[in-house]
């Protein structure tokens, strides 16, 4: 590699939706390489929260001001994908050793397919390490507070999702 030539990351992910926890990862990669590219993955969930095309928005949205942050959507292998943009480095948030074993099964399965690529990890501020979009989502259609742990576009986006399908009383009662 010149010396000139860019590092460029992707970071992938279904983002469904955007949680602080990712904008805390990216943030940091961004900090750490020439140029981010946030990759949704396409089809991942058949019964998705917010559709492929509302996530990229809000990643937009919320990465407006960062010149080396780019966000693209994609299908097939995450390192043909990497190839097309021209990525050495795959970028993943470690929260616990729970992510562990799906996380180094993912590395070591990239690293076989290309072994060029690089997979880094990131661990999230601590305030951080306990959120996830599954428990976004379960907590919100439970009624319960997400203030803080999402970006307020999401924040934003959900209360508008909850007015125009009002959420049936899940409490208890
Ligand atoms: O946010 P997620 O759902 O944990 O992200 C998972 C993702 C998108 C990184 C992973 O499912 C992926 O890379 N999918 C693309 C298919 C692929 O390349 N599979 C082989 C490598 S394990």
């Amino acid at each position: 590699m010149s010396a000139t030539s860019a590092r460029i990351a992707v970071c992938p992910g279904s983002f469904d939706p955007l949680t602080m926890g990712h904008v805390d990862i990216i943030e940091r990669a961004a900090r750490l390489y020439d140029q981010i590219v946030v990759a949704v993955l396409l089809n991942v969930d058949k019964r998705p929260l917010f559709s492929v095309d509302e996530r990229v928005a809000l990643i937009e949205e919320v990465f407006a001001g960062r010149d080396n942050v780019a966000v693209d959507t994609f299908q097939g292998l995450l390192v043909d994908y990497a190839h097309q943009k021209g990525a050495s480095v795959i970028v993943r948030g470690l929260r616990a050793v729970s992510d562990f074993e799906y996380e180094f099964q993912m590395a070591l399965m990239n690293r076989h397919l290309a072994p060029r690529i690089e997979t880094t990890f990131l661990m999230p501020a601590e305030q951080y390490t306990y959120i996830s979009s599954r428990l976004i989502k379960e907590v919100f259609s439970l009624g319960g507070s997400v203030d803080g742990l999402v970006p307020p576009a999401v924040e934003a986006k959900l209360r508008a999702r909850r007015q125009a399908r009002p959420l049936p009383d899940a409490r208890p009662t």
